[in-house]
Parts: C-alpha cells; structure tokens; sequence
C-alpha cells in the first residue's frame, strides 16, 4: 500500500483514521513526541468505539487499520516513501510556508504535497517552491471521518496531474472531492456558508427572528434536503427544471436579494445578543462544549450511515 504521513493534531488524527480506514499505511509526524503518543492512543480509542458501534469505516478490523499507522518525529524518516503527504499543521501561514519548503528540499518529484488548510491560498502557500506542480489544497471539513467533502483547490502551477491524482486518491479513501478550477478567497465551502451566516447575523441583528429559532430554519428547514441534495439540483426539483423556475422566481430572488444589508461587523450589540442566548443554551465551558461536539458527531455518525442506507449521490 501507499504511505502518506500527516501531522497529528484534531484534523491529521481524522485524515489518519480515514486513509487508515482505506488500507493505506500512515506515518504521524508532529514536533513532539508526547503529542504523538497521546495522538495515537486517541486515535485508538475512537477506533475501537467506532468499531463496538458499527461505525467503523472500510474493510479491516481496528487493530488492522491501527497497525497501518505509525509514529515519527523526524521529518526526513516520515516523508521517506511517502507518495502523498497531507500537511496539518496550525493554520498560520508563517509556520506553514516553512514547512513547507523544509519539505521541498527533501521530497522527490512524484509525491504530492497537500495542506490541509481552511483559508490560505495555494498562491501564499506554495509560490517560489521547486516542488510546486506537485502542491495543492485538499481542505476538509471537520470532522472529515464523518463529513466527506474535501476542496481541491490547485495553484496556478499545480499540474493538471496532482489534481488528478489528488481527487482520485480522495475518491479511493471513500471521501467526496471537488476540484476548484482556481483558488479563491473562502475557496467554495466558506463562501457559502459566510453567506448563511451574514443573513443569519442580519437577520437576528435586526430583532427580525431569534437566534434559536434562526438556528431552526437550517436545521429543520433548509438544512433537511441539503444534507442529500445542493442548491442547485432543489431549484431544479422545485420548478419544472432550472429554466422553468427562473422563469418563475427570478424577479421574486432578485426582490428580496436587493433588500439585503451590508457585510455585518460581527461584533457589538449583536455579538453580545447572539452570545447570549447560544451560551443560554449552551454554557461556554469546556464540558459542556465538548458534550455538545460530542453529540453533534453522534449526529453526523447517524447521518452517514442513513445517507450510505439511501445511497445518496
Ligand atoms: P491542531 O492545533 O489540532 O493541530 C496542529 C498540529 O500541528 C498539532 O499536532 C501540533 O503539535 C502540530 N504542529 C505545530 N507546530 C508544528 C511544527 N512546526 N511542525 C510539525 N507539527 C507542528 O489544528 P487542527 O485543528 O488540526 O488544524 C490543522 C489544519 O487543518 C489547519 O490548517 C486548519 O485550518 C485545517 N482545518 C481545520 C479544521 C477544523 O475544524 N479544525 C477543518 C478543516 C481544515
């Protein structure tokens, strides 16, 4: 099998645990050594509840994907057969940037070097590498063992082939890649969702709603049918095809879109009335948060499995 190695925070655990999950061999690197080996005893232990609960991903047991993964704190050991390696260092374009050209001067020219990044741009990342027709961007989204989306995002001297070979190692490892044909702020994913979340912001800004039932609309709103379907294919479904519902809501979109408010400060007033009433209902303590992310996986966990049921595309 492949090796790739990662780094082994929150994300590099997750993106371990799935190309674990599809037979690969895995090589942890991180800085210290203690963090390695509370990394894999976590990863571990996620394994063996995913696996008590029948939610282990692929087609080995946990002790054979456990086995899969392996630890290591020097960098020139961990790239050592390395075909793919995913970068998930703190996003901070500084520390990333020396990374990666600590990297450049030590890989060849076949592997494929991939951040993990929510918002740096390929071209702040990568420019003036030796090594950059083989960088790219494969974001997740967290947490990526249940969430399988991943944004190719290329630089503009990305080879056409790192994207490919990219997207077609994501596909083989069971997650669901998109190739953005050029780098943009927010890449895609952020985009849309900074665009919910202004309106929501305005919205409740405006005493128009309240911030719970806000959260309402999405999750029993708008937030049921895309879980299976986008944007795009519910206009579709919602009119007699594309064509027929622009002929029929264009005007009214175009109404409302232009009664939209300026990009919001997020902060102030309505910060304080937003925090408010989400600390409410979810106190700002670490039990307490770490008990809800625990259950919003629980959710994801669920929404998996039901989407693997129906099949959906
Ligand atoms: P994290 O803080 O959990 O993990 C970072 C890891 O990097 C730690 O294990 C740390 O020991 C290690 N590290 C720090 N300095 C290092 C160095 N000089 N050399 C080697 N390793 C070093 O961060 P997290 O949340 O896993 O994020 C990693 C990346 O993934 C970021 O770029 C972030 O934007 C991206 N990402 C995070 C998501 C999230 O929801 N947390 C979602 C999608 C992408």
């Amino acid at each position: 099998a492949d090796t790739c190695f990662l780094f082994s925070g929150l994300i590099g655990c997750s993106w371990a645990m799935v190309f674990a999950a599809g037979g690969f061999k895995v090589k942890l690197y991180d800085i210290a050594q203690q963090q390695l080996t509370s990394a894999l005893e976590n990863i571990r232990k996620q394994m063996k509840e995913l696996e008590e609960s029948g939610f282990l991903k692929g087609a080995l047991s946990a002790e054979q994907q456990l086995a899969l993964i392996s630890i290591c704190t020097d960098l020139r050991a961990a790239v050592e057969g390395a075909t793919f390696i995913q970068e998930c260092t703190p996003e901070n374009l500084e520390l990333k940037k020396k990374i990666f050209s600590q990297l450049d001067l030590i890989v060849g020219d076949n592997v494929i070097l991939s951040s993990s990044t929510s918002c740096l741009l390929p071209s702040k990342l990568f420019t003036g590498l030796k090594h950059v027709k083989q960088c790219i961007v494969s974001h997740p989204v967290n947490p990526p063992y249940f969430v399988p989306l991943v944004e190719i995002v290329p630089h503009p001297e990305t080879d056409p082939s790192t994207t490919e070979r990219t997207y077609a190692l994501m596909k083989t490892i069971g997650q669901s890649p998109v190739k953005l044909n050029r780098e943009i702020e927010g890449f895609v994913l952020n985009r849309l969702q900074y665009a919910v979340i202004s309106e929501a912001w305005r919205l409740v800004g405006e005493g128009l709603i309240s911030p719970t039932d806000l959260d309402l609309v999405m999750s029993d709103g708008l937030g049921m049918r895309y879980a299976f379907i986008g944007p795009l294919e519910t206009m579709h479904l919602n009119a007699e095809g594309i064509s027929n519902y622009c002929e029929r809501y264009r005007e009214g979109m175009r109404l409302v879109l232009n009664t939209f408010g300026p990009v919001p400060e997020f902060s102030g007033e309505i910060e304080q009335k937003i925090s408010q009433a989400m600390s409410e209902k979810i106190p700002v303590v670490p039990k307490v948060l770490d008990a809800r992310r625990k259950r919003r996986d629980e959710y994801l966990t669920g929404l998996a499995k039901l989407k693997k049921e129906m099949k959906s595309d």
